[in-house]
């Protein structure tokens, strides 16, 4: 049996239930909430960064290249982890609730839907989506 979770955006306040093994990233994106990602999901930027404020537990822990890069986010915070490493299920008990703030600067970012040759790297996501939400 699928192991589920439950993810919430804030401030979006989008609630979603989700399989195990995705990454926060393409939760999000898949179910219309946006969240940047420059590099296309490949630890190499950090306009990802998301700010786990519940279930860090079922996060597994942040690579050394996760760390060098969340340096790099405006807003850092203690708990703040880059979306594209965050695979949901490869730690903790195997299902359960997650809360995710996606900071200011990753939701408004002027001149990033479609003005940049990423596009590519979330076809796959978008393939699935049910609600673009756009
Ligand atoms: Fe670039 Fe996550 S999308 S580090």
């Amino acid at each position: 049996m699928a192991r589920m979770y439950q993810v919430t955006f804030v401030p979006d306040n989008v609630t979603v239930e989700t399989e195990a093994g995705e990454t926060l990233l393409d939760v999000a994106n898949r179910n219309g909430v946006f969240i940047d990602s420059n590099c296309g999901g490949f630890c190499a930027c950090s306009t990802c960064h998301v700010i786990i404020k519940e279930g860090m537990e079922h996060l597994p822990e942040a690579t050394e290249e996760e760390e060098d890069q969340l340096d790099e986010a405006t807003g850092l915070t203690l708990t703040s982890r880059l979306g594209c490493q965050c695979v949901l299920g490869e730690e903790g008990p195997g299902e359960g609730e997650l809360v995710v703030e996606i900071p200011l600067h990753n939701r408004n970012a002027p001149g990033i839907i479609g003005g940049h040759d990423h596009d590519d790297d979330r076809s796959h996501v978008t393939e699935h989506a049910h609600n673009e939400g756009h």
